[in-house]
């Protein structure tokens, strides 16, 4: 497994509800290193970029209005199977399905408010990253 860099991001429902050093902290028990961390707003250009292969979908609106409804923390995340080891770390996307001890699994209440975000592959990464720490 190669070094990588992955983009991640704890969505508004992660930060109210209080999970950022938990989350932070798995990260790093995981042996991953945090290149770069920013508590901030997602802007409509970045939700729209980043989610514009869902464009069309019924919940792409709701799923812009929510991660612009609220500040997020941005990261970018490195270490060997970085990608991988994040969505890992994170649970199944629906927190109903997500297994107890991952993030979305002991974290997350609703589909709609799935607390983590993870890139899903190297190339996401990297169009990520420029999205988001351009
Ligand atoms: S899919 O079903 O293949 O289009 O889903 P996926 O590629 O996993 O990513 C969908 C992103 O939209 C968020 N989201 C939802 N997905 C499916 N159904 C509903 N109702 C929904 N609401 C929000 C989901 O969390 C994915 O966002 P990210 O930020 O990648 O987790």
């Amino acid at each position: 497994m190669s070094e990588q860099k992955t983009y991640t991001m704890i969505k508004p429902d992660g930060v109210r509800n209080g999970h950022v050093g938990e989350i932070v902290n798995r990260f790093e028990r995981a042996g991953l290193t945090i290149e770069r961390m920013e508590l901030g707003m997602v802007t409509l250009a970045q939700a729209q970029a980043n989610y514009a292969e869902h464009e069309g979908k019924p919940f792409y609106d709701g799923l812009i209005a929510y991660i612009t409804s609220g500040p997020v923390v941005k990261m970018v995340v490195s270490g060997e199977g970085a990608v991988a080891k994040v969505r890992t770390l994170m649970g199944a996307t629906n927190p109903a399905d997500a297994a107890p001890g991952t993030i979305r699994g002991d974290f997350g209440l609703i589909m709609d408010e799935n607390v983590i975000h993870g890139s899903d592959s190297p190339a996401s990464a990297e169009r990520e990253i420029g999205i988001f720490f351009n």
